[in-house]
């Protein structure tokens, strides 16, 4: 009898080579209901689909003999020190992907080096997270029309030890997402937000017609934001402030004025208004706007090492990520989401490599170029980016 050929070492995780075999593995445990709610855009999905058409569009003009043995992949974020130049983004209600929801996936940030940002939406309580957490910890938040509740989740972010704030400013109301109001998404009976329980407002029940987040957002979240809040909010606390979900220049300029640190260039993963572009389109745009008063950060379709190159050379000061590591959390809870974070630094650190860049201050905006090989000062094609 021979011996079988050496084949998968039948670990699930370690045979998913890629941030798409997670996926593949989480629609597998995942409900239907939780898969979609996670995968799902706003409208036609076309905003959910060009956030990684974009990056495909973009080529890398790769640097060569730039001595590529060792690659530092460290940087900073807002003055923290990260392993690599991705953040685990703000994500909603990561119970429903396994039972330690953002307990296992902070402690798969801390193991990876990075931030966790833990969402006003999660299924468990900030403190409880921050407790368990070997890394730093933001907050990322929304603001309720009950300012004082919003107040004291500001308090609770401070106190429990989260080292800066950011506030989603993309989401008025929540946008229409319908495979979740086919679905009636809601959460079942053992999930709560939990940070919001002192306040009475942890529960999202199914609504008759509608996704129960979207009737949560109508009910409880305040769509009279305006510029003033963000002023509002740097007067409530000392924290660090990050104003998440800006496609725009003169927003992004705006969001410095009124005393931001920074901005994360974002459309939400394409769940709010569909028919906004692409974050990667529009970095560059955002970047010449801040014109380095602030640090700026993007996600939305980051899925490869070449992403992330990508964004740090049209000027990001790092990525967040979000879809994959709920990917990762629902195929194998803390060690899921870690196997997705190293799969993307692995990813990341090979295409330094053949790029030419050792450190990520290397990664300069000469690597990037439209797919036609068309960069800066280029007139024709089909992607003009200067
Ligand atoms: C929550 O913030 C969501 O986008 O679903």
């Amino acid at each position: 009898m021979t011996a079988p050929p050496p084949g998968p070492i039948d670990d699930p995780l370690e045979d998913a080579v890629n941030l798409d075999d997670l996926e593949a593995l989480a629609r597998e445990r995942l409900t239907p209901m939780a898969y979609e709610y996670y995968a799902g855009g706003a409208g036609d999905e076309v905003t959910l689909r060009e956030n990684r058409a974009a990056f495909a569009r973009l080529s890398l003009r790769y640097r060569v003999l730039q001595g590529a043995d060792r690659r530092d992949l460290r940087t900073t974020v807002l003055g923290q020190a990260v392993s690599f130049p991705a953040l685990v983004a703000p994500t909603a209600f990561h119970g429903l992907a396994h039972p330690r929801g953002e307990l296992a996936t902070t402690r798969a940030a801390g193991a990876a080096g990075t931030v966790m940002i833990l969402s006003t939406l999660a299924t468990e309580a900030v403190e409880d997270v921050v407790a368990a957490a070997s890394g730093p910890v933001w907050f990322q938040l929304y603001v309720y029309k009950d300012r004082a509740a919003t107040e004291a989740l500001v308090r609770r972010a401070e106190a429990a030890g989260c080292g800066a704030l950011v506030l989603t400013v993309d989401s008025p109301l929540l946008g229409r997402r319908e495979r979740d109001v086919r679905n009636r998404f809601h959460l079942p009976p053992h999930l709560r937000a939990r940070n919001l329980l002192a306040a009475g407002m942890s529960e999202l029940g199914p609504d008759r017609h509608d996704s129960g987040l979207a009737a949560y957002f109508h009910t409880l979240l305040d769509p009279a934001l305006t510029w003033a809040d963000v002023g509002w909010l740097r007067a409530v606390t000392r924290l660090p402030l990050l104003v998440k979900g800006v496609v725009r220049g003169d927003d992004a300029a705006r969001a410095l004025d009124e005393g931001a640190h920074g901005v994360v260039v974002s459309n939400h993963g394409g769940r709010q208004l569909d028919g906004a572009p692409a974050t990667i389109d529009v970095l560059e745009e955002v970047v010449d706007a801040v014109a380095g008063r602030g640090e700026v950060l993007l996600d939305g379709g980051v899925r490869r090492g070449a992403d992330v190159l990508k964004a740090l050379a049209l000027g990001a000061r790092a990525v967040l990520v979000g879809r994959p590591i709920l990917w990762g959390l629902a195929a194998g809870g803390q060690a899921g989401a870690r196997r997705a974070l190293e799969l993307l630094r692995a990813e990341l650190d090979l295409a330094m490599a053949l790029a030419g860049a050792r450190s990520v201050a290397q990664v300069t905006r000469d690597l990037v170029s439209g797919i036609d090989g068309c960069g800066r000062g280029c007139t024709s094609g089909p992607l003009d980016l200067g």
